[in-house]
């Protein structure tokens, strides 16, 4: 088996389950915490009613990686299970008492709401928090900045870094557990954000996505009954993939802990690789529960074991050559597969004529002779044809050809 273990934050897993109704009060984080993540996230309180989750259209499309959204409010709306800090800090309490001890459990602080509402002391009122929430048995805390992403953006822009910095910073020297940043990677520059964090003392950060979505039939009338979405979703992993691997080639080195869209092991393993080396579960904890979670954390460790990698620091970063690649190489690539494009010809016995390769070119580059296609003199290259042709008369091993253009 290949050890999974996050030594950093004494994790068994790189898996954390986040702060949402899989997290929400002292029964749903035990529960959660069956799945023997790495970390549980308790849900902040003071937000009101918190929605529930649904997946749209199945959770068969999500376990299989295709695309799916995630509808926050579905049917009756979960209630605030603490409503003061001392309940809360009784919860966490409690939770750490009946969670297996491996698991570690994490203490989410702060709500835009608190930023929001004039007047209120709120930069001192999360000092004490974070305070309390030590004293309580956190074995970390989270600044949940990830909604102040819409929430805060939407209302002074040019505050947010500045915000993010002072925060943690203020946090960090509240706390001498670890202080967990949590990060929108939308309506900011999440680089900067990213950066803020790190500079204010950040044991890890968190990049994650809270799109707004509009999910609906067309028969509108049979549509959910509230089709607006929000969070990670499917759509959230590249980009989430991106930004990480976009902070590691600028020198961040600070521990991540990325989400949005991870619904399988292989989305677990993208985001490791894209270089975080732990990973939110979101929607996923939400909808399909411990044993799933539990039943994803195991596949990844399996194909670890396949692939000859022992452990998570062995994985992490490993798509960064892919994504840093030297343009030499890159263009050595690109030609390659261009060269191959072009002098391939197509396999009259496979043609039958359809022309679809002919409409699908931009350069008079194929066309049909007694209705069957054949390449002129014009083609550039560019592939479109190939990916047209639904004969397999045009045709070629990609993958093969890029890897050989790059072999020493
Ligand atoms: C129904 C639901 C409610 C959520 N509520 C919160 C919240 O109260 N606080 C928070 O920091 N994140 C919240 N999140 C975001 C998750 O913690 C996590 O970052 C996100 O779900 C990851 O993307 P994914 O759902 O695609 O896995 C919520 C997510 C969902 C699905």
């Amino acid at each position: 088996m290949a050890d999974l273990r996050i030594e950093k934050f004494g994790m068994e897993n790189p898996f954390v389950i986040a702060s949402s109704p899989a997290t929400q009060g002292v029964a749903a984080v035990v529960k959660s915490s069956q799945a023997m993540p790495g970390a549980v996230v308790m849900r902040n309180f003071g937000h009101g009613a918190g929605g529930g989750s649904y997946i749209y259209p199945s959770l068969d499309d999500m376990a299989a990686g295709r695309p799916v959204i995630q509808s926050h409010a579905e049917g009756t709306q979960i209630k605030d299970s603490f409503d003061s800090l001392e309940s809360y800090c009784e919860g966490l309490h409690k939770a750490r008492k009946k969670m297996p001890d491996s698991v570690r459990l994490w203490a989410s602080i702060g709500h835009f709401l608190d930023t929001e509402a004039g007047g209120l002391d709120w930069e001192n009122e999360w000092h004490r928090q974070a305070q309390e929430m030590e004293r309580a048995g956190a074995d970390a805390v989270e600044l949940h900045f990830n909604t102040p992403g819409v929430a805060v953006v939407r209302n002074r822009v040019y505050d947010f870094y500045r915000m993010i910095y002072n925060t943690t910073k203020n946090i960090k020297s509240a706390v001498k557990i670890p202080v967990m940043v949590k990060l929108p990677v939308e309506a900011c520059d999440p680089l900067r954000a990213m950066e803020a964090a790190v500079f204010g003392g950040a044991d890890a950060i968190g990049p994650t996505a809270r799109w707004r979505g509009f999910a609906f039939e067309l028969d509108w009338e049979r549509t959910l009954p509230r089709p607006g979405s929000g969070y990670g979703t499917s759509g959230a992993l590249p980009v989430i993939c991106f930004t990480v691997a976009e902070a590691r080639t600028n020198g961040i080195e600070t521990p991540m802990y990325a989400g949005g869209g991870i619904y399988n092991w292989e989305a677990a393993a993208k985001m490791i690789m894209a270089g975080s080396e732990m990973v939110q579960l979101g929607s996923i904890a939400c909808c399909a529960g411990p044993d799933t979670v539990k039943g994803l954390i195991r596949e990844l460790n399996a194909w670890m074991d396949r692939k000859g990698y022992r452990t998570v620091s062995e994985l992490k970063g490993t798509a960064l050559a892919l994504f840093s690649m030297p343009e030499e190489k890159s263009v050595k690539r690109t030609k390659a597969l261009g060269r191959a494009y072009m002098l391939e010809t197509p396999d009259p016995e496979k043609c039958t004529g359809c022309g679809r390769c002919v409409e699908a070119c931009w350069y008079e580059g194929i066309e049909l002779k007694e209705h069957i296609a054949v390449k002129t003199k014009k083609c550039i290259g560019c592939g479109y044809c190939f990916n047209a042709c639904p004969s397999g008369a045009l045709a070629l091993d990609a993958e093969q050809i890029i890897g050989n253009a790059t072999e020493k």
